[in-house]
């Protein structure tokens, strides 16, 4: 056996005994073919840090019923919804607002606070945050993120005192690497006066990191944004969280036009909420794959990130870009160039057998990576 068959069977064998355990709503292709049955091709999508389980059955069959009924202005579903999402986390129901997507509500808040004042994240990090700051002509400070992968919060913090919005992303993407919750405090506590701190949880699910939902209630410059668009698998649904102080949402509402959610959006996120065993069953099952996946690059020699999310950046030493578009060429997608990681691989954490295609096709062009740079 040679080093590149016998890593590959490691490699299979691991992400192979993932693949009997997963429950119903996992199977990706339920004929077994691995033809995707919406784009109808066998491509590996492992770009966008998006679920590969889609929506789940209930909130499927919600949404189907709420296609029916969007001939109407429903409005009254956008209500039960933020209801139920306060009542589950625990906070007041007037501290909770819904968007079309998280990055709809991060805009507003951009617009809202920055602009004639900067705006301040890590590197790398979400970059919608950079250029969504860019449109309203605000200054981005980025801030590279510590050895360890954490937000650097003191370097955050006296970049500038001026700055309008610090942004902080836990799990961060593009990394999928934790901040501890005591910077986090901290960076509240020290920022400049009248800075909003927008900590977002896109991907808190995925880890065992405490939440900032309580800053989000006990102050009023503090903005938390959760998404159904990971761990729900309804990122074409289009819908954000945003949980701040009354007067901080009035604030951002002011961007968005009284706008709301679609009514198939609404039915299909209170059916996903109230199924309590998906996000408990999705965290171990992207934890399973990430893990074994991971720790077959590491085996190879690959540096990974210590993620806890579902993306994970891997180190291959030279410029991503020409592995990234020889995957594409083999039919895996993954993710883009982050400029302050150029040597890193962003990997969305797909099905086990997702993964077990990813390794294959990595492992079979790394030898020759250097012949592609
Ligand atoms: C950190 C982070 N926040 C927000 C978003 C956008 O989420 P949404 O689909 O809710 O707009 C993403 C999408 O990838 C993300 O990575």
């Amino acid at each position: 056996m040679t080093a590149l068959s016998r890593r590959r069977f490691v490699t299979t064998a691991a992400l192979a005994s993932v693949a009997p355990a997963l429950p119903a709503w996992a199977a990706p292709a339920p004929d077994g073919t691995g033809v995707d049955p919406i784009f109808g091709d066998d491509i590996v999508r492992l770009d966008y840090n998006e679920s590969p389980y889609g929506p789940d059955a209930a909130a499927i069959k919600a949404m189907t019923s709420g296609v029916r009924q969007s001939g109407r202005y429903d409005y009254e579903q956008q209500v039960r919804l933020s209801q139920l999402f306060a009542s589950q986390h625990d906070i007041p129901h007037d501290h909770v607002a819904l968007y079309c997507g998280s990055r709809a509500a991060l805009q507003c808040a951009l617009a809202s606070y920055a602009g004639p004042r900067s705006v301040v994240t890590a590197a790398p990090t979400y970059d919608s945050v950079a250029s969504g700051a860019k449109t309203l002509q605000a200054r981005v400070h980025e801030v590279p993120l510590t050895a360890d992968h954490a937000h650097d919060v003191r370097g955050m913090l006296a970049v500038d005192r001026q700055a309008g919005v610090i942004y902080v992303c836990n799990p961060n993407n593009p990394t999928g690497t934790l901040t501890p919750h005591a910077d986090i405090t901290r960076l509240v506590a020290d920022k400049p006066p009248g800075c909003l701190a927008i900590i977002d949880e896109a991907y808190i699910h995925f880890s065992d990191a405490p939440t900032c939902l309580a800053l989000a209630v006990e102050r009023e410059d503090v903005l938390v944004l959760r998404t159904f668009s990971k761990i729900y698998g309804m990122a074409g649904a289009r819908l954000g969280v945003a949980i701040g102080n009354p007067a901080l949402l009035a604030r951002l509402e002011a961007f968005n036009g009284r706008n709301f959610i679609p009514l198939p959006t609404a039915l299909g996120a209170i059916a996903a909420l109230e199924n309590p065993l998906l996000v408990t069953q999705r965290k171990a099952t992207n934890a399973q794959v990430l893990a074994d996946t991971v720790a077959a690059l590491r085996k190879a020699g690959f540096p990974c990130t210590d993620a806890q999310a579902n993306c994970f950046m891997v180190n291959l030493g030279r410029p991503v870009e020409p592995l990234r578009k020889a995957l594409e060429q083999r039919g895996v997608r993954v993710g883009r160039v982050f400029e302050a990681w150029p040597d890193w691989l962003r990997v969305t954490v797909g099905t086990a057998t997702q993964m077990q295609r990813f390794l294959s096709e990595f492992f079979a062009l790394s030898p020759h990576a250097s012949s592609l740079v």
